[in-house]
C-alpha cells in the first residue's frame, strides 16, 4: 500500500480574471514593480509567489516590505523567512506576513502558524504556495517567476478583485 499524501489533492485553479506579463530583465527590475504595486496593496490580500529555487521571489517580496515600511520612515533589512516560516511586520496600521512554505511539514503546521486567519486579516507575502494544497486562499493573486536568460519573466494572475488594480503594470516604466 503506498503511504498517505501529506495533502489531499489541491482545487483546480479557476480561470484567471486578469493575466499580466512582465519581463524583469535584472534585479531592479524586479525592485521597481515591487515599489510600483506595494501602494496597491491592503489588507487581506495574498500574493502567491511562485517559480523555482532562485527565481527571485524573496527579492520582490523584500522590496515590497521594505516599500511599505519607508512610507512609514521604517527601515527593516527583511530576512528570508526560510527557516522560521514565517516573520511578521507592520506598516501604515497593516500586518504584513511573509512567508516561505518550502519546508511546511503539513497542514497542522499551516492552522499552528495562524495562516488561515491572516489571509483575512494581513497582507500576505507566500513563498512556496504549492505546500498548502487545497488550503492556498482563491482571492490570492499569483506572481509566477520564471528565468530568462539572465533575468526573470513574471505572470500575474488573479481573479475580479485584481483586474482594475493591475490596470497600469504592463504599460508604464519605472
Ligand atoms: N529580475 C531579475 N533578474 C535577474 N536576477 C534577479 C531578478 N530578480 C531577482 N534576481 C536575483 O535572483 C537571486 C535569487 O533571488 P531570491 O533569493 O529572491 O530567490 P527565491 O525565489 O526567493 O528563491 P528560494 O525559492 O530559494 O526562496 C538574487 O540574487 C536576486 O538578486
Ligand atoms: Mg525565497
Amino acid at each position: 500500500m503506498s503511504p498517505a499524501p501529506r495533502f489531499p489533492d489541491p482545487a483546480p485553479p479557476a480561470s484567471p480574471a486578469c493575466e499580466v506579463v512582465l519581463a524583469l530583465p535584472d534585479p531592479a527590475a524586479t525592485e521597481a514593480l515591487a515599489r510600483r504595486m506595494a501602494p496597491l496593496l491592503r489588507a487581506g490580500d495574498v500574493l502567491l509567489l511562485q517559480g523555482p529555487i532562485g527565481a527571485g521571489k524573496t527579492h520582490f517580496a523584500r522590496h515590497l516590505i521594505q516599500q511599505l515600511m519607508a512610507r512609514d520612515g521604517q527601515v527593516e533589512d527583511v530576512p528570508s523567512p526560510t527557516f522560521t516560516l514565517v516573520q511578521t511586520y507592520e506598516a501604515g496600521g497593516m500586518e504584513i506576513w511573509h512567508a516561505d512554505l518550502y519546508r511546511l511539514t503539513g497542514p497542522a503546521e499551516v492552522e499552528e502558524l495562524g495562516l488561515i486567519e491572516a489571509f483575512d486579516s494581513a497582507l500576505c507575502l507566500i513563498e512556496w504556495p504549492d505546500r498548502l494544497g487545497p488550503l492556498v486562499p482563491g482571492h490570492g493573486l499569483r506572481l509566477e517567476f520564471g528565468i530568462a536568460g539572465e533575468g526573470r519573466r513574471l505572470r500575474l494572475s488573479g481573479g475580479a478583485s485584481w483586474p482594475d488594480r493591475l490596470a497600469g503594470l504592463a504599460g508604464a516604466g519605472p
